[in-house]
């Protein structure tokens, strides 16, 4: 019996020791691949800005970005675990999110924006109870509705099945990023957006465990990035336009 808890108590170990993921050649990214332009699918590969900003940056550091797919809600818990390297998915810092990691600098600013079908008019989503909009779990536009908005709140995992339950009049809005919006039109002709919103928080930077000395190497290769013009090649490249400068004081976009 003894031996046999030895063994047990062995082979844990050495299974515990042969997880060798934290190679030091690897990066490994967690993502929410439901987020175009950042990260999405496409032909069943995760492409996008934040894909291919990853690999510039793991190249730049002389090792191999690895990416790893889970809802947005559960990545800040991957980190914690250890279980990815890097946060990875058009997360805005947040002085919540700041308690529990580092970010690195922001690439990105976005606006809140709804979208909708077109045709149908835009959801009055602060005045009104009787419109249902979704958003995603766990982001700050699930806060925003969660504190600006009397309209009903369906908070969904995936952005990609919340276009479905729009499509299929489910729900009358989605809350998202606008430049995601704006993908998600491009994608669905037979939606509409408008900008409801431009908030405080509203960067987009990568996460990562506090204290982690790879946000220093990071951000040095995003400044690399930003001087060099891969940057906004990059932000050309995936239709990143600056909409907090184009929207305000417009008409919202279409
Ligand atoms: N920017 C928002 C936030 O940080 C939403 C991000 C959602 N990202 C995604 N890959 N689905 O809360």
């Amino acid at each position: 019996m003894n031996l046999l808890r030895c063994l047990l108590v062995l082979s844990l170990f050495l299974l515990g020791g042969c997880d060798n993921r934290k190679s030091d050649d690897v990066i490994i990214f967690g993502t929410s691949a439901d987020y175009p332009p950042f990260e999405f699918y496409q032909d069943g590969q995760v492409v996008g800005f934040e894909i291919d900003l990853a690999n510039a940056i793991a190249n730049d550091l002389g090792k191999r970005a690895e990416f790893k797919d889970m809802p947005f809600s559960s990545i800040l818990l991957a980190l914690a675990k250890g279980q990815i390297d890097v946060a990875l998915a058009s997360m805005t810092p947040t002085k919540e999110r700041e308690e529990h990691c580092a970010f690195t600098k922001t690439y990105y600013r976005s606006v809140v924006g709804v979208v909708y079908k077109k045709g149908s008019a835009v959801p009055d989503l602060k005045g009104s109870d009787d419109v249902t909009v979704a958003c995603q779990l766990g982001t700050v536009q699930e806060d925003w509705v969660k504190r600006n908005c009397r309209a009903k709140r369906i908070s969904i995992d995936n952005v990609a099945s919340s276009v479905e339950h729009l499509k299929t009049k489910h729900v009358d809005g989605i809350v998202v990023d606008g430049i995601v919006a704006v993908a998600l039109c491009k994608e669905n002709p037979a939606l509409a957006w408008t900008v409801v919103a431009t908030l405080d928080e509203s960067g987009t930077a990568m996460g990562l465990k506090n204290k982690s000395r790879l946000v220093e190497k990071i951000d040095a290769v995003l400044d690399k990035l930003e001087n060099s013009g891969v940057l906004a090649q990059l932000k050309e490249k995936w239709g990143l336009k600056d909409l907090v400068q184009s929207t305000e004081g417009e008409e919202p976009a279409k």
